[in-house]
């Protein structure tokens, strides 16, 4: 029998899951767009190894999915992908996204004068790190297909992170706004606070934003809380409630908690948004726990939680008690453009992880004194200063 490619993998979700949640007569075009970013990485054969390390998700599938739940009680399907050459490397694969990105630009309206304003900081010619250009693409009912990119503050290595962070944000008019997250994130300077993501929404509105993700080593509700309070959206008590309700009660010393700040059109350079999101899959035994918990928070938020049941049966018909990961963050949004929950969903193309896997794998530590006792795909990889990162 034929092995099944990972075009023919993802996209046999997709149309599933954009049926689960509302979104049927956007799945065609959906497939489509994910096989033209994917590239030559999509044509690959399940059967063989994973060709590249992909960070996107934990089994190195270049897919992840997520599913918004808006307040209008639609939903938005999210798909994070990694653009890859035939034959990976770190530069092969930025080449491989940038080709990908001018495909994009035919296909539709990207604005690309915000990637131009900081394209020499964070795409040098010989990447550092686990990626250097990732892409979303926003899949919603009632418009086409919309294209965010994810930069990696890393990509010169962490030393030069604060540096690319602030000259980036002060390129984009957020003049100032670098110290002001920073006297919010305290624990920087230990490096338990430390950016992961810069992110870039490619359209045209005054809805565009950039978002500034930061990962929490080690950390608890309270770090979150503390982070929140750069934007006025910040609801303390709500941040506590679902850290716990999804997480436990922490402290969350294997996959961190994870910051993210928007930054709306710059009549001002404050944040305007705050999410947290949660790596549900670290602090629960299997995925039946974890789909129960956030069954239990949508509930908590008033939020109709059938349509995340139907997505998971879209993704995949295993037992859930079989493994873990599946559900592998959950995200709480705060602020304009509007407030939500987004369950983030693995596609498991190459593997499941074993259920109960995740407590020993404990990851990163930056002060490099923890043990990675379940780590044996490639080992740990570790910059001067940065968190240990395993793959
Ligand atoms: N897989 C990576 C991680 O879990 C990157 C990632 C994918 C991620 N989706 C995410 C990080 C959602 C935070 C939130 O860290």
């Amino acid at each position: 029998m034929r092995a099944v490619s990972v075009n023919e993998f993802t996209g046999a979700q997709l149309r599933r899951l954009c049926a689960a949640i509302g979104l049927a007569h956007r799945a065609e075009e959906a497939q489509a767009v994910l096989a033209d970013v994917l590239g030559p990485t999509g044509t690959r054969s399940l059967a063989e190894p994973p060709p590249w390390g992909s960070d996107i998700a934990d089994d190195h599938s270049p897919v992840e999915y997520s599913v918004a739940f808006e307040e209008d009680g639609s939903h938005t399907l999210r798909l994070l992908v990694e653009a890859g050459a035939y034959k990976p490397g770190p530069r092969a694969n930025l080449a491989a996204a940038l080709a990908a990105l001018d495909r994009l630009a035919d296909r539709y309206p990207v604005a690309l004068d915000k990637l131009d304003r900081v394209r020499d900081l964070f795409l040098p010619d010989d990447p550092q790190g686990l990626f250097a250009l990732w892409f979303s693409i926003v899949v919603r009912g009632d418009r086409p297909p919309m294209v965010k990119i994810y930069l990696n503050p890393l990509v010169r290595g962490a030393d030069r992170a604060d540096e690319l962070v602030a000259t980036g944000l002060d390129r984009l008019g957020f003049t100032g706004s670098f110290d002001w997250i920073s006297r919010h994130t305290p624990r920087g300077e230990a490096g338990l606070d430390q950016f992961s993501f810069f992110a870039l929404d490619l359209e045209e509105t005054e809805a565009a934003r950039v978002k500034l993700y930061q990962s929490h080593y080690r950390a608890g509700a309270r770090d979150a809380q503390l982070a929140a309070g750069a934007t006025e959206a910040a609801d303390t008590d709500r941040i506590a409630e679902f850290t716990s309700m999804v997480g436990g009660d922490g402290p969350f010393l294997s996959r961190p908690l994870v910051s993210s700040h928007t930054f709306l059109a710059s009549d001002s350079a404050r944040p305007k948004g705050y999410s947290l999101y949660v790596p549900v899959r670290d602090y629960v035994h299997d995925d039946a726990e974890a789909l129960t918990r956030v069954r239990a928070m949508l509930t908590r938020y008033g939020v109709d939680d059938s349509a995340l049941r139907r997505a998971v049966r879209a993704v995949t018909d295993r037992d859930l008690e079989s493994g873990v990961g599946l559900l592998a963050h959950v995200s709480l949004r705060m602020g304009p453009p509007r407030p939500g929950v987004t369950v983030y969903l693995s596609a498991e193309a190459y593997e499941v992880a074993p259920r109960g896997a995740s407590a020993p794998r404990a990851r990163p530590d930056p002060r490099g004194d923890a043990q990675d006792p379940g780590s044996t795909t490639s080992g740990c990889w570790k910059e001067e200063g940065a968190p240990t990162t395993c793959r």
